[in-house]
C-alpha cells in the first residue's frame, strides 16, 4: 500500500512525519475526505476548491496547483487499485521550530494522502440511525476544514458512548449539523439546512442534496432551525463523504417519523446512489 508524501509515493509503513510538522504539534493543516466509488473520483472538483478555500482563509501556500494535487490523488488511486472508498489528503504548514506564529515564508507545506478501502454504511442507509444532541462547543471557523477537530472528535465519542451514529451540534438554540455531517430536516414537504456561513462546514454532499432538490423541485430553505423544530421534524437526514445521506430515525428520546425513514429521504437516497453510479 502507498501513501503520497509531499511529491513521492512511498510504502505506508514508511513514517517521514517530522515531530515538529505544525500538523502534528498545532493541528496547523487543513484536509479533504473524497469518495471514491467504482474506481471512479467523486467530485473532485468541488474538493479541491474547498481546500483551496481552506488555504487561503489560514494562508496556507498549497504545495502544488489544484491541476497536480488532482493528478497525483488520482495516481495515488490508481496504485493502490482502489475501487470503492475514500482519499483522504491533508496539508500541513510545514515544519518548523515550535513557534504558534507562522514560520518563515520558506517553509514549505507537507502534502499527505492515502487511500483506504471502505463498504458504504448500507444498514444505516436503509434502516436509519439514532442521534444525541449536543453542545456545539467548536470555534467559529467552522467553514474552514482544517486538522483542528476536538469538539468534533468529543461529540463524536460522546454519540458512541451513547450508542449512537452521530452527534447533533447545537449553538445557543440553533442547530448546527452533525460532528462530521451536515444535517437536512424535512417539514411539510420542504427541506430546511443550516446555512453555509462560519457555524457550519458547507459539505460537498450537501452540495449535491441541493442541486437534487433543484431538480426534483422540492423546495429548500438554507435557514436555521432550533431544537424544537428539528425533534418535530417529518424527517431528518445526515449527508457526508461516502455516507451520502443517512436518515436519522431517533433523536436522544424521540422518534423521527415513528422511527423510519421518509419517503422525501428516500427520494434523494435513490438520486443520490444514480449519480454516485
Ligand atoms: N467530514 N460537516 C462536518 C463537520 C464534516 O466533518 C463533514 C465531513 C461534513 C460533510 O462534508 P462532505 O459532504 O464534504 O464530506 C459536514 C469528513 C468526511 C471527515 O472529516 O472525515
Amino acid at each position: 500500500m502507498k501513501v503520497l508524501f509531499n511529491d513521492k509515493f512511498i510504502e505506508r509503513d514508511n513514517p517521514k512525519v517530522d515531530i515538529e510538522d505544525r500538523s502534528y504539534q498545532f493541528g496547523d493543516g487543513i484536509y479533504e475526505v473524497v469518495g471514491v466509488y467504482s474506481g471512479k473520483l467523486f467530485k473532485m472538483k468541488e474538493h479541491l476548491k474547498r481546500l483551496e478555500r481552506s488555504a487561503n482563509e489560514l494562508n496556507i501556500s498549497l504545495p502544488y496547483s489544484l491541476e497536480i494535487i488532482e493528478r497525483k490523488i488520482e495516481e495515488l488511486r490508481s496504485l493502490n487499485n482502489l475501487e470503492n472508498g475514500i482519499i483522504y489528503f491533508q496539508i500541513s504548514r510545514g515544519t518548523a521550530q515550535r513557534n504558534h506564529n507562522f514560520p518563515s515564508v520558506e517553509t514549505k507545506p507537507v502534502f499527505v494522502a492515502y487511500t483506504k478501502e471502505m463498504d458504504q454504511p448500507v444498514e444505516q442507509q436503509n434502516e436509519g440511525v439514532s442521534c444525541i444532541l449536543t453542545e456545539d462547543i467548536r470555534w467559529l471557523r467552522c467553514d474552514i476544514k482544517t486538522l483542528n477537530l476536538l469538539g468534533s472528535v468529543l461529540a463524536k465519542q460522546k454519540a458512541i458512548e451513547s450508542n449512537c451514529y452521530e452527534a447533533i451540534l447545537v449553538r445557543g438554540k440553533t442547530v448546527t449539523e452533525g460532528s462530521s455531517a451536515n444535517l437536512f430536516i424535512v417539514r411539510d414537504n420542504r427541506l430546511y439546512t443550516h446555512p453555509a456561513n462560519n457555524y457550519i462546514l458547507s459539505g460537498i454532499s450537501r452540495g449535491v442534496v441541493l442541486d437534487i432538490c433543484q431538480h426534483l423541485d422540492i423546495e429548500v430553505a438554507e435557514e436555521t432551525y432550533n431544537v424544537d423544530k428539528l425533534l418535530k421534524a417529518d424527517e431528518v437526514f445526515l449527508t457526508g463523504t461516502f455516507i451520502d445521506v443517512v436518515p436519522v430515525t431517533r433523536i436522544d428520546q424521540t422518534n423521527i417519523n415513528s422511527g423510519n425513514p421518509g419517503p422525501i429521504t428516500k427520494q434523494i437516497q435513490q438520486e443520490f446512489a444514480a449519480l454516485v453510479g
